[in-house]
């Protein structure tokens, strides 16, 4: 595609995103659903959902250097808007649901959060400026990662009869779809200008390993081991979840050799 052709695509995905909070459906299960779980599914399902909302609302801090490049094309700048403007909306839903259904309100943030967010990627983004590849791409490892995680999440869900959940996740899915090509032709418009070069290579590596270390739910990686635990009770593997985050860092990266 060229950069006429992108840029038409872009104004239709911004098109399709949601306008405002105003816009957001509420998604419930009953109590009667709820107290049918065991207490141990209950905790479970409470503490993942609360990360998952985490997970959303942090996907903005990877999204801003890449729109901050973009400040003098306002196509891109209004699609990148609303692609963070969704994530900040699935942060809402996840965390409306599990306050309406599990009356639960997560307040601590955790350490990984912390030091990631607060501390490593603000010194990266300024390390990378001028530079959106690395950031575009590490929001692309995201919704390819999503993608697995949302699928078994929901699988889960329907086996605990969470039907109200189901629906939130499919409409988040249907987001993410969309952010998957939008982020994608992101990429794509980027190389029409600019070659990528070895400091986008390192820099690209850099940002994925360190949020495969917030995504790792391995058995080694303690600092997640209450979201591992979470997954278990829920009947997740987090194996094969820990598989997929880096399997999915894997084909972001070779993105940048073709
Ligand atoms: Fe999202
Ligand atoms: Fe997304």
């Amino acid at each position: 595609m060229n950069k006429a052709e992108l840029e038409k695509l872009f104004l239709n995905l911004t098109e399709h995103s949601r306008k405002s909070n105003s816009d957001l459906p509420s998604f419930v299960d009953s109590k009667e659903v709820v107290n049918a779980l065991s207490e141990v599914k209950r905790e479970a399902w409470k503490k993942l959902l609360s990360s998952v909302a985490s997970v959303e609302a942090t996907e903005d801090d990877v999204l801003k250097p890449v729109a901050e490049f973009f400040n003098s094309e306002p196509v891109l700048k209004n699609y990148l808007q609303s692609h963070a403007q969704d994530e900040y909306f699935h942060a809402e839903l996840f965390k409306g649901y599990v306050k309406e259904t599990f009356s639960y309100v997560k307040t601590k943030r955790s350490l990984t959060d912390q030091l990631i967010y607060d501390r490593a990627l603000p010194f990266l983004a300024n390390r990378a400026q001028n530079r959106p590849i690395p950031f575009a791409l590490a929001v692309l490892f995201y919704e390819r990662y999503a993608s697995f995680f949302y699928e078994k999440l929901k699988t889960q869900a329907a086996v605990d009869g969470l039907r109200g959940l189901v629906r939130l996740i499919e409409a988040v899915e249907k987001d993410e779809r969309r952010h998957m090509i939008g982020i994608e032709s992101v990429v794509h418009y980027i190389q029409l200008e600019k070659k990528i070069d070895f400091i986008d290579r390192v820099s690209t590596r850099s940002l994925l390993e360190l949020l495969l270390v917030d995504v790792n739910q391995s058995r080694y990686a303690i600092y997640n081991r209450k979201v591992r635990r979470s997954m278990q009770a829920i009947g997740i593997d987090p194996d094969y979840i820990c598989e997929k985050g880096k399997w999915s860092a894997k084909q972001v990266y070779s993105l940048m050799e073709a």
